[in-house]
């Protein structure tokens, strides 16, 4: 039998790959992406800029300037939206917009990326739309990505400010080190499945609640709360019945996760903008406030800071997407990062098979 090495449990520590894409320093709260500092591309880079700066060298006759490709990448994908039936629609958006991806072809090459960009940014306000009982708006492929996400959601052009605070997050959102989505990606694309699998392996780690399925319970936690006065008790209580706030804690980030610092400029440009519930970002900072204090004194040997879903929850909500379809717009902006890494495994990485060590019982002998 082959030696077996002993594993912490959820491979805490574990290094699993080498990447060029991005880093995730944990004691110190950064986030590198391809040699570019979070703080210097949030609220600077257009999300095609960023997947610009992640596919280079993983795609060959990548264009300078991705805007046109996506915009026809939109508009191929949106004949798709036409198989968005009402038992579909009736579905947690995650998952139509998962159905309606598992649509498009396998493949390996640049335009099934831009395919696989661009059909979260089509599906989910299709999907969105569905649910209201309102029919799907085409793109324009002429906008760039962010801009025409917002008009193909509302039927309306967006502000400056609205397609910037999209953006920002996007860009924010792309890429995170080996985390759980990621991962299933490239144990995907390890197989030589294609990108459309891998992407679908994301789309479905990234549903769950401890990870891209967070923000729509932060603000079911908001509304729970109500007011500033009831901060305390309601959170204590949570913890008391043995629940986890959602938007705190992570497994890397030791110290505040730099993606809510990233998102809170945004955020409040937004409000400052007029969008969003007048006085929101005030509350959410007070319940901020008193779940650190809580949680210091909850777990006094484990540090858990606000992480990257709080300020997500807030800055989705004042864009106007219903929280059912949070997950679907971090699937918008982590499908760049997923393609990225699937084409990096698939560039120099072995298949990606570890080992179990099995505890169950002997077979029984004949008697
Ligand atoms: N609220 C309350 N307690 C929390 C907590 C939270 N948000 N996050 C962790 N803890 C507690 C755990 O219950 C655990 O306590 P225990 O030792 O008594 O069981 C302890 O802190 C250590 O947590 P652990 O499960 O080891 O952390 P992890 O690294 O596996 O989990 C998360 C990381 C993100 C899954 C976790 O912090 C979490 O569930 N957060 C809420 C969901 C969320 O915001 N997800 C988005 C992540 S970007």
């Amino acid at each position: 039998m082959t030696e077996v090495q002993a594993f912490p449990d959820g491979l805490e520590g574990v290094v699993a790959a080498h990447t060029v894409l991005s880093e995730v320093d944990g004691q110190a709260g950064r986030l590198i992406i391809r040699g570019r500092s979070l703080d210097d591309l949030a609220g600077r880079a257009r999300f095609e800029d960023l997947v610009a700066l992640l596919f280079d060298g993983f795609f060959a006759d990548l264009p300078a300037d991705l805007t046109q490709a996506l915009g026809q990448a939109r508009a191929e994908v949106f004949a798709e939206a036409a198989y968005l039936d009402d038992r579909l629609a009736a579905r947690d958006p995650v998952e139509a917009v998962r159905a309606l991806t598992a649509r498009l072809a396998d493949g390996d090459d640049l335009p099934t990326a831009l395919r696989l960009l661009a059909a979260p940014a089509v599906f989910t306000p299709a999907v969105v739309r569905a649910q209201a009982g309102k029919a799907p708006v085409a793109p324009d492929p002429s906008l760039p990505h962010a801009a025409d996400i917002l008009r193909m959601l509302r039927d309306a052009a967006p502000a400056q400010a609205e397609i910037d605070g999209l953006d920002a997050y996007l860009v924010t959102v792309s890429d995170h080190g080996l985390n759980a989505s990621t991962f299933a990606a490239r144990v995907v694309a390890s197989t030589r499945a294609g990108l459309t699998s891998a992407v679908l392996a994301g789309i479905s780690a990234l549903k769950g609640p401890l990870h891209g399925g967070a923000p729509g319970p932060v603000i079911e936690m908001l509304d729970g709360i109500g007011s500033p006065q009831n901060a305390r008790p309601w959170i204590e209580a949570a913890l008391a019945r043995g629940e986890r706030l959602m938007g705190f804690g992570h497994r890397i980030y030791r110290v505040r996760d730099p993606r809510a610092d990233a998102l809170k400029g945004p955020v409040r440009a937004l409000a400052a903008a007029g969008a969003g519930q007048a006085g929101r970002v005030e509350f959410a900072e007070a319940v901020e406030a008193a779940a650190l204090a809580i949680l210091k004194d909850h777990k006094p040997d484990r540090p858990l800071d606000t992480n990257v879903e709080f300020y997500t929850a807030l800055l989705l909500e004042a864009l106007a997407f219903p929280p059912s379809a949070f997950t679907c717009v971090f699937a918008m902006g982590r499908t760049a990062g997923w393609l990225a890494h699937a084409r990096e495994q698939l560039a120099g990485g072995r298949l990606i098979r570890p080992q179990s060590v099995y505890v169950g019982p002997e077979p029984r002998q004949a008697a």
